[in-house]
């Protein structure tokens, strides 16, 4: 883990209130996994917590956040501009593990769930998929067409299904009724989005071993020291155990 001042390279809008921003620094080559998060901190006193973010891909010297404009200090990060810096902490957290997929058939099907901005950290898990030949289903889900982002960076690495709340783009549903329409016969799972989302991953694959859910909540430190971010049963901390887990060893 590295605190460190990283170069904006670029912030854009690419939906309604999603932005996509690439920055440059030292810890890039420090992560190990897709699900990792950062630990942004904004210039303004008046923010003085950070915000974890997760990283949505990254190579050796520059990594890209997805962040959804929802108050005060994701709206002061859409100002900053290329040449700006940037006091992040990271990487931090445990991503999804994919070592067990080595000993799987080549046959074997995997299942993406992602909805809202919660389908950012998986893009970085299908790149590493597909570098495994791994084949995937891939479920976005918005609330309306003009929210929706990566959907073509998707498709050029697994078979995407669509849904979003008001029908305007895919399925009109949410992600649990578009998983529904595909079935539970998957190697693995991995999913990130809203709690309602991930409880229902957990159940509706309760009869699969490799599912993985990552968990997204407020946090403090973003390193384990203050217990500010406590899973639902309090033994474990999304942080530092998480935010991704196996989701027969987490409560939701
Ligand atoms: Fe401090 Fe997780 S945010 S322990």
């Amino acid at each position: 883990m590295k605190q460190e001042m990283m170069a904006v390279l670029s912030n854009e809008m690419i939906a309604q209130n999603v932005y996509e921003m690439k920055l440059s620094g030292l810890l890039c080559s420090e992560i190990k996994e897709a699900g990792q998060f950062i630990h942004i901190k904004l210039a303004d006193q008046s923010m003085i917590l950070r915000r974890p973010i997760s990283v949505s891909s990254y190579d050796e010297n520059s990594l890209t956040i997805l962040y959804k404009v929802v108050g005060k200090g994701t709206d002061a990060m859409t100002e900053l501009k290329s040449g700006d810096v940037l006091d992040v902490l990271g990487p931090l957290g445990n991503g999804f593990k994919l070592d067990f997929l080595k000993n799987f058939n080549l046959d074997s099907r995997v299942l993406i769930v992602g909805a809202g901005i919660g389908i950012a950290p998986l893009y970085e898990l299908a790149l590493k998929l597909k570098e495994m030949d791994v084949v995937m289903d891939i479920c976005l889900s918005f609330k309306t067409a003009s929210e929706a982002y990566y959907v073509n960076k998707f498709s050029a690495l697994g078979n995407v299904f669509i849904s979003t709340d008001d029908g305007s783009l895919g399925m009109q549903g949410y992600a649990e009724d578009l998983v529904k329409t595909l079935g539970v016969s998957y190697s693995a799972v991995f999913s990130c989005g809203p709690r309602i989302v991930l409880s229902f991953v957990q159940e509706y694959f309760s009869l699969i071993k490799h599912v993985y859910v990552s968990l997204e909540e407020r946090m403090a430190c973003g390193f384990g020291a203050c217990y500010g971010c406590d899973t639902k049963d309090k033994k474990k901390r999304v942080c530092k155990e998480g935010p991704v887990f196996n989701s027969h060893e987490v409560a939701i």
